[in-house]
């Protein structure tokens, strides 16, 4: 992973944790009650991918024992991890884009009901995305993958010669002379590996998201419903297809890309038939990104925009993050895809311990507050969820009291221990295993291997408890013995 050049090493600190009386008065443990969503207190774990489903999507064991394990600790909410709204092959990433996932999506509400005794609501995040194809084999890539053109003759000087001899000319080049030779997006297909962006417009299935994209979602909405959850978050954020749409670097020319105001209409049209589709009553949020992190990225400003138009439209909930982009990620290894946390808009959306002058605990603090000022404002008091680096009760605390959210999202330090949220609230904050923001888990994501915490996953491992595939990690924290 990227790491910024200061290279300073934080420590996440315990602060100081609440007694009784303090967790009563305590603005993270007051109820929120807006629209539909009703919660019994401020903490929210966000969407992480476990890598634990079938490779044809559905829900396994370990899926359940996943989530039903975030449950045990009672944070307020929960929210599955993204969850592909078609039904194409993605590997063991959840899919909800047919009905046969609905059973077990179901299983997962069960257990989360009744591991948290109904404390905890369960939301899913709702997922597009496009095409990403491992950085090839240069032979392989000139062999069977590149399309040769007249362009690439004339460029190598080959007129008449067939399609072999210029592929076998091409595999000579050093890569300075292939950039002269290859157009920019096959250049990136060899050294980075095939990627669709939102602005592939002469491929018909990318002209046609607009198209298809509301119905998709609101379909998957609907078997969200179906199968218990209680609520869908649509993921407008980081890398994936609905980000790249309200990307400033979108410049679609069907009006759907240039202003902020095309960039945001798709966003708008899947909000629309979600809702037509599962009703005012049923939670339906989003999550955005605050800044995009990138070079003539989203900023701010791009972000108050579209929560604006996301507030009027009546979302129920804004979720917010930042960064984890492919603009600026890391060249794969050859047989690798690239993985959109490993450049510096990949390090906001993640940061880890050693960071820069501003630390890696909070850094979407201030473009949130700017956000959350703006919407009241103009008068919405839709609830906003910030995230990032937060591990104690004080951080949560100043997050809700500057008025930079509503509602606090703990990813990794609910990874390192589920059972924060119980913990604080019964005063028992001492015994928490605070997140080191080593990356261990990110590291894991990015291979695709099944996620868990180096401060448990070898804990106990004599006991009986379910293992990771090669036998050596144990795939969820142990019991809190209280
Ligand atoms: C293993 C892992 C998987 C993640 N998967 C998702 C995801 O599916 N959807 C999403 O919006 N964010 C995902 N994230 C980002 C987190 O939701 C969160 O925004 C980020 O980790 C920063 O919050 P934190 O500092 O509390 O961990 C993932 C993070 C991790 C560590």
């Amino acid at each position: 992973m990227w790491k910024p050049s200061q290279r300073i090493k934080y420590k996440p600190s315990s602060g100081s944790w609440p007694n009784a009386a303090e967790v009563r008065d305590a603005k993270l443990f007051q109820p929120l009650d807006y629209q539909a969503l009703e919660l019994n207190d401020r903490t929210w774990v966000p969407a992480m991918v476990p890598w634990r489903a079938l490779e044809t999507g559905e829900v396994t064991e370990d899926n359940i024992d996943w989530y039903g394990r975030f449950a045990r600790g009672k944070p307020a909410a929960l929210v599955i991890e993204a969850t592909g709204i078609r039904d194409v092959p993605s590997g063991p990433l959840l899919r909800i884009g047919h009905d046969r996932f609905v059973p077990g999506l179901s299983r997962v509400v069960d257990r989360v009901k009744e591991e948290s005794g109904g404390y905890t609501k369960l939301f899913i995040q709702l997922i597009d995305f496009l095409a990403v194809r491992r950085r090839p084999e240069p032979a392989k890539y000139f062999d069977r993958f590149l399309r040769i053109t007249d362009n690439h003759r004339y460029a190598l000087k080959l007129q008449n010669t067939t399609d072999d001899e210029v592929r076998s000319a091409l595999k000579t080049l050093t890569n300075r002379e292939l950039a002269d030779v290859l157009t920019g997006s096959e250049l990136e297909s060899l050294t980075h590996g095939y990627r669709e962006r939102v602005t592939d417009t002469h491929l018909p299935h990318v002209a046609d998201l607009p198209e298809q994209l509301p119905a998709l979602f609101a379909s998957a909405a609907a078997r969200a419903r179906t199968a218990g959850i209680d609520g869908v978050e649509l993921h407008f954020a980081h890398a994936y297809t609905m980000a790249s749409f309200l990307s400033r670097t979108n410049n679609r020319g069907d009006g759907y890309g240039g202003s902020p105001e095309a960039r945001v209409k798709l966003a708008l049209q899947v909000i629309d038939a979600v809702r037509s589709e599962v009703g005012p009553d049923y939670v339906l949020g989003a999550r955005i990104l605050a800044e995009e992190c990138i070079e003539g990225g989203s900023t701010v400003e791009d972000a108050t925009f579209y929560t604006e138009q996301f507030a009027r439209r009546g979302l129920d909930y804004l979720s917010l993050s930042r960064g984890g982009k492919f603009d600026d990620a890391k060249q794969p290894k050859t047989g690798w895809a690239v993985y959109p946390y490993t450049g510096p808009s990949g390090y906001e959306c993640m940061p880890q311990y050693l960071s820069d002058e501003f630390g890696p605990f909070g850094r979407n603090l201030r473009p949130a507050k700017a956000i959350h000022q703006h919407l009241r404002k103009r008068g919405y008091e839709t609830p906003i969820v910030v995230a990032g680096g937060i591990h104690n009760f004080e951080q949560a605390e100043n997050a809700l009291d500057s008025g930079a959210g509503d509602v606090v999202g703990f990813a990794r330090q609910a990874l390192a221990d589920p059972d924060w949220f119980e913990k604080v609230r019964t005063g028992h904050g001492d015994e928490i295993r605070l997140c080191v923001y080593s990356n261990y888990c990110e590291g894991l994501d990015q291979k695709h291997k099944q996620v868990t915490c180096n401060l448990w996953d070898r804990l106990d491992l004599d006991r009986p408890c379910q293992k990771t595939t090669d036998g050596r990690r144990r795939l969820v924290a142990p019991n809190w013995q209280r």
